[in-house]
């Protein structure tokens, strides 16, 4: 069977689907020639000079890699002239970039994290991209951070790369969840896996165990149960990961299950959490939702969030769906 590689996948949705008309097509062959270009720089490593610290912080106050500062540009000008874009929003600047008066402009949003788990770089410890797709509303003026502010459940696409072993693209339009592989001598993403579902059970879990003392109940209780293993109320061991990069643990989660915490904690609770709505929560969690899993702050499902900032922040819980609605209701115990 011949290979289906993205842009033949991407025609074919739109040829025969429908799901996708071909500006949006066009978008995400440019986010997936961007994440090429990544994948590039992040090969290459200190033979050119791109690992260590940018010397600068962000909006969140987070000290920038190198490679945070090189992703973001990557994607910008990428994203920038090709006419399918009204603007765009990253979690690496604190305004929106909008698209420059000399390029025309099209009718989608699209909203990044360009490097996530960047404090995994300089020790070659997968690192990914994370993107979201949203239409730009009409009647609101575009220069304003309103038209980004749309719960997760408006979103018309949402990605994500893994800079691992191989690079990876896994893709959502709402109608599955596929993975593609990067052919690095051909240079394109070829699809790998289709209709990609998580399994509903697990025995293993992803949390940051070093905030235990700062978690709320419900989830100490959670961990509590799975770490009591056999003779615990579960009656069953589990098993912990932890890479410390989300698009590492979700797609271990997407592979063979499981369920990934970042739960609120005492010690950044007037922040709302750690990973932001816009840029890591929501895109993570239509992936999720769209391979079968599910996706909470363990209070409120996460695509129905109204956002109220760019970079607002949330607790995620997301994975296995036995074991996030086993969360989620102790949350409501
Ligand atoms: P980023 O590198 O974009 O700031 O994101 C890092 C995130 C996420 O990828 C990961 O799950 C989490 O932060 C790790 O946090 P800890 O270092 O607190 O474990
Ligand atoms: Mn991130
Ligand atoms: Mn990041």
């Amino acid at each position: 069977m011949a290979l289906i590689t993205l842009s033949r996948f991407l025609i074919e949705e739109e040829r025969h689907k429908q799901f996708i008309c071909a500006d949006l097509r066009f978008l995400v062959e440019i986010v997936s020639r961007a994440c090429k270009a990544i994948s590039i720089a992040i090969g290459k490593g200190n033979l050119a000079g791109v690992l260590g610290g940018a010397g600068t912080d962000n909006v969140q106050g987070e000290a920038q890699k190198k490679l945070d500062v090189i992703s973001n540009e990557i994607l910008l000008e990428a994203n920038e002239w090709g006419g399918h874009l009204a603007a765009m929003t990253s979690e690496e600047m604190e305004d929106p970039h909008l698209i420059p008066h000399r390029y025309p402009k099209g009718e989608y949003l699209l909203v990044f994290d360009p490097l996530d788990g960047s404090s995994n770089i300089d020790v070659n410890i997968s690192v990914g991209t994370i993107f979201s797709v949203l239409r730009c509303p009409e009647g609101v003026p575009v220069d304003s951070d309103n038209v980004f502010l749309q719960p997760g459940t408006q979103q018309v696409c949402a990605g994500f790369a893994v800079y691992g072993p191989t690079t990876l693209l896994v893709l959502t339009f709402g109608d599955g969840v596929h993975c593609f592989t990067l052919d690095r001598e051909f240079g394109h993403f070829v699809l790998t896996q289709e209709h990609i579902r998580i399994p509903e059970d697990t025995r293993e879990f992803a949390i940051n165990m070093s905030n235990a003392r700062f978690w709320e109940a419900p989830v100490k209780r959670y961990i509590d149960e799975l770490l009591a293993g056999k003779d615990g109320p579960r009656g069953k061991d589990f098993n912990m990961r932890w890479v410390a990069s989300m698009v590492a643990d979700v797609f271990r989660i997407l592979t063979r299950g499981g369920v990934f915490l970042y739960p609120l904690d005492s010690k950044m609770k007037d922040k709302g959490g750690k990973l932001r709505l816009m840029y890591e929560a929501n895109p993570m969690a239509m992936i999720v939702e769209q391979a079968g899993g599910v996706a909470t702050t363990g209070r409120q499902r996460i695509l129905d969030i109204q956002p109220t900032s760019l970079h607002q922040r949330v607790p995620v819980i997301l994975g296995s769906r036995n074991e996030v609605e086993r969360v989620a209701g102790y949350h409501r115990d």
